[in-house]
């Protein structure tokens, strides 16, 4: 089989996006547009990937890296001077290339790996040098016209800006994914001139160029039109993201997770969810989430970055952030983890509880109204209603330690640095500034007196008008 490379261009200056953010960065159900095609090229096992930047590319570089398994190297196009300019500088990159390269607008989102697939089968069935998707859409707009003559062979590209008023009524129009023959694309750039509205290299010119040679041009035209959609505007990208939240409902139902109210939730991209788990909507899972099997989301949660075992019970009203939560564990309703919150299996966090940066060992509680912070806290650990950790004393954050077994009675403070020993007792309404040793009960509160006969001697004191 011939090889297969990657060329993904991504160097645009994308004005329409009325931005100064590079195109590529915008985020579409919680990845960079990047990640799009850099993860299609990827699942097509490409031999080298290259992605056409502008000159200041460090911010595409960082998103690029922190993705998985990137894999791509970075070429220059500086000044931007059209998609084929952007080809020719990515070629640098593939210096001794041969085989098929499958060049990949970076502003096309939704096209599938299949229709990848396909298009990479029909282009080596034909033995053509060069193959690319169109699709049709009732208001064709800014896009490149597909020309074809009267037997349906495609003779060119036309770009709208350039189109005569007839080539303007074409609804077929160029989706920006094309796959050619490398030794073709090289010979063929040499000739792609700037003779246009744009004064700019159009690589569209490849189809003319190819035609005139009387060489083979595939299209693949794609029956789902959105799967071409490209992305120049906040409003496309808007489009887009609803798109792609749909695709993602619609793979997660596939997969047996249960949507309720579907249309209110929404899952990003990279979110992974188990069979059984059931969401109820309006719900919103982002980032790199993942929620295990038979996992029940009641309405009203967000979850961002977080990891969240099998049947997890996550009660309405919760915002979960960057948290791992063990299995068999029940959240909120109404709770709030923070960044760096860690509970194991079988924990029960109650309502309005507030935890951040802390770890609850198996089988704790903390069931009602507590703030814990910068905490570990060990196994079977029963945390009273109200109780605050004191971390923070306007400079510094400082430590919580509750050892297994402890009981921390209600409306207690624990001002940190502080530790409970093991199987310790806290009497309610303490504040804790001490270590406890282990087994022994600590208690701060005065000791309750009583005044004999004063309730009733108060109620008949004469009433005095000020
Ligand atoms: C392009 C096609 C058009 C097609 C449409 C599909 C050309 C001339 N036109 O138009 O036929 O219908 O895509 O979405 O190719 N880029 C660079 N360097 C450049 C210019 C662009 O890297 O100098 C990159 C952009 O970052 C973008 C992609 O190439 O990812 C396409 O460029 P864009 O300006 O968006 O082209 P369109 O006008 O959408
Ligand atoms: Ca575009």
């Amino acid at each position: 089989m011939k090889p297969l490379s990657c060329l993904i261009l991504a160097a645009g200056q994308g004005k329409r996006m009325k931005s100064d953010k590079p195109k590529v960065l915008h985020q579409l159900a919680g990845l960079p547009l990047v990640a799009y095609p850099l993860a299609l090229a990827r699942a097509l096992k490409v031999r080298q990937k290259v992605l056409v930047v502008p000159k200041d590319y460090g911010a595409i570089e960082a998103a690029v890296n922190t993705l998985s398994r990137p894999g791509v190297s970075f070429a220059v196009q500086h000044p931007p001077q059209g998609t084929a300019h952007a080809v020719s500088c990515g070629l640098k990159k593939l210096e001794k290339v041969t085989g098929d390269i499958l060049i990949l607008n970076g502003d096309v989102p939704l096209v599938t790996q299949s229709d990848l697939e396909q298009l990479i089968t029909q282009h080596r069935q034909a033995q053509a040098v060069l193959s690319f998707v169109s699709v049709c859409l009732d208001d064709p707009g800014q896009y490149g016209r597909v020309v074809r003559d009267a037997r349906g062979i495609p003779l060119a590209i036309v770009e709208a800006r350039d189109a005569s008023e007839e080539q303007k009524k074409i609804t077929e129009i160029n989706a920006g994914l094309y796959l050619v023959d490398a030794v073709f694309l090289k010979e063929a750039l040499k000739r792609i001139g700037t003779n246009n509205d744009q004064k700019e290299y159009y690589l569209t010119d490849l189809v003319k160029i190819a035609a005139a040679q009387g060489l083979s041009v595939q299209t693949l035209t794609l029956e789902n039109a959105v799967e071409g959609l490209g992305v120049n505007t906040p409003e496309e990208l808007a489009e887009a993201e609803e798109l792609m939240y749909e695709r993602k409902r619609l793979a997660l139902k596939a997969a047996e997770v249960r949507l309720l109210n579907s249309q209110s939730v929404y899952i990003d991209t990279a979110v992974t969810v188990g069979v059984g788990t059931k969401i109820m909507g309006p719900c919103h899972l982002f980032g790199e989430t993942e929620i295990g099997r038979h996992a029940v989301i009641e309405p009203g949660v967000l979850i961002r970055n977080s990891r969240v075992g099998d049947a997890v019970h996550l009660k309405a009203g919760c915002y979960i952030d960057e948290s791992d939560i063990g299995h068999d564990t029940a959240v909120g309703p109404y709770a709030h983890l923070r960044p760096g919150t860690k509970l194991a299996a079988h924990v029960k966090v109650g309502n309005f509880v507030e935890v951040k940066k802390s770890q609850v060992g198996e089988g704790s509680k903390l069931p009602h109204l507590s703030y814990i912070g910068d905490a570990v806290i060990g196994r079977k650990v029963n945390v009273g209603a109200g109780t605050i950790t004191c971390n923070y004393d306007g400079v510094n954050k400082f430590k919580t330690v509750l050892e297994d077994g402890v009981f921390i009675g209600s409306d207690t403070q624990l001002v940190a640095p502080v530790r409970v020993g093991k199987n310790a007792y806290v009497g309610a309404g303490s504040t804790i500034t001490k270590n406890v040793s282990a087994g022994s009960l600590a208690l701060t509160r005065p000791a309750q007196s009583e005044i004999k006969g004063w309730g009733s001697r108060k109620k008949n004191q004469p009433k005095v008008k000020v």
